[in-house]
């Protein structure tokens, strides 16, 4: 049976390891922190709602990357959220060092991993996870689009009072105020969105998922986590079970969409292989350019952590 660890158990990481226990798939969860007290509570608090909600798997607090040894598939929350008032990019100088010795110490155990990178700023942490790692890029990719279209179709489903179940939404390009929502890309049981809600409401509604993140830091004062965790947890479900879904992750692109050496939204197939496929969108030139826009944004945080010294 395959072994999952996550990495990192604060607000994401447990939920991600509690959705994972509900899922049955695994007869153990590893849920690793430097905090391993607050690993081992976890643990034991989510092993006690087994009983409740009617699952058998184990998770194990630690903090020893030992119990981590030769993991299948492992997703990295480690590092520090943002509070009001900061952007994902005001991370960097924290969490490039925790995700960089947080990989370090996973392959030391596991020497043949995928990688899901969950840790902001996401897709120049997946960048830095994919250089230490030297791991292939279909083993190394970020979850963001998931948690980015999750948004949409909810901001979609109140406004057309139906279930979020029954849209499909695709998204494109950086996990931040630049990202791309798609609504030409969007649907409602197959009708496309753009004939059920018109211009403005819908423009509304994209500029409310691009800073989704940031409304509920204001909330809170901190960063979401059960559409997060919940988010990791799906892409683990579905490489564990090779189904092959289609979803929009964070991919290293080689020229797709004119883009290359760089991590990107963009949709993918995850199989049991990781990334089994990069699919390419038939843009048009207003939202090729959005996405080139996007890519510029990251590069420019790519440089900062090019330019950190280790
Ligand atoms: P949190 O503060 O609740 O949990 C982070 C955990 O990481 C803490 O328990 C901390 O002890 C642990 N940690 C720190 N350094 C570590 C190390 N070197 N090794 C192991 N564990 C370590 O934060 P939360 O809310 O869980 O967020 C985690 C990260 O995920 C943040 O960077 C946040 O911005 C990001 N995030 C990304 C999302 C996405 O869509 N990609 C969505 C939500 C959050
Ligand atoms: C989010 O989008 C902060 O990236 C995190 O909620």
């Amino acid at each position: 049976m395959a072994k999952v660890t996550v990495v990192g158990a604060g607000n994401v990481g447990a939920t991600c390891a509690n959705v994972l226990a509900h899922e049955n798939l695994v007869n153990q969860v590893v849920l690793l922190d430097i905090q391993g007290d607050l690993a081992r509570g976890k643990a034991l608090d989510s092993w006690q709602q087994a009983a409740i909600d009617d699952y058998s798997t184990r998770l194990l607090g630690t903090e020893d990357y030992a119990e981590t040894a030769n993991s299948d598939i492992v997703v990295i929350t480690a590092g520090i959220p943002r509070k009001p008032g900061m952007s994902r990019d005001d991370l960097i100088s924290t969490n490039a060092k925790i995700v960089r010795s947080v990989t370090q110490s996973i392959l030391q155990h596991s020497p043949n991993p995928i990688l899901i990178i969950v840790s902001n700023p996401l897709d120049v942490m997946t960048y830095a996870a994919y250089k230490t790692s030297g791991l292939p890029a279909n083993q190394v990719f970020g979850m963001a689009g998931i948690l980015d279209t999750a948004r949409f179709r909810a901001f979609l489903a109140s406004a057309l009072d139906i279930s979020p179940r029954d849209i499909q939404a695709m998204l494109l390009g950086g996990h931040g105020d630049t990202m791309v929502p798609l609504p030409r890309f969007t649907t409602v049981a197959g009708i496309p969105v753009t004939d059920l809600i018109d211009a403005p409401e819908l423009d509304a509604i994209i500029q409310r998922t691009k800073v989704g993140g940031g409304e509920l830091v204001k909330l809170m004062g901190t960063s979401a986590w059960y559409a997060p965790g919940a988010a990791a947890a799906q892409m683990v479900t579905t490489i564990l079970k090779n189904e092959k879904r289609i979803f929009p992750c964070c991919a290293w692109l080689e020229g797709q969409y004119g883009l290359k050496d760089i991590f990107l939204g963009v949709p993918v197939k995850l199989g049991k292989k990781g990334i089994e496929e990069t699919i390419e969108l038939k843009l048009n030139q207003d939202e090729l350019q959005l996405l080139k826009d996007s890519a510029e944004h990251v590069r420019d945080v790519m440089k900062v952590y090019d330019d950190m010294t280790f």
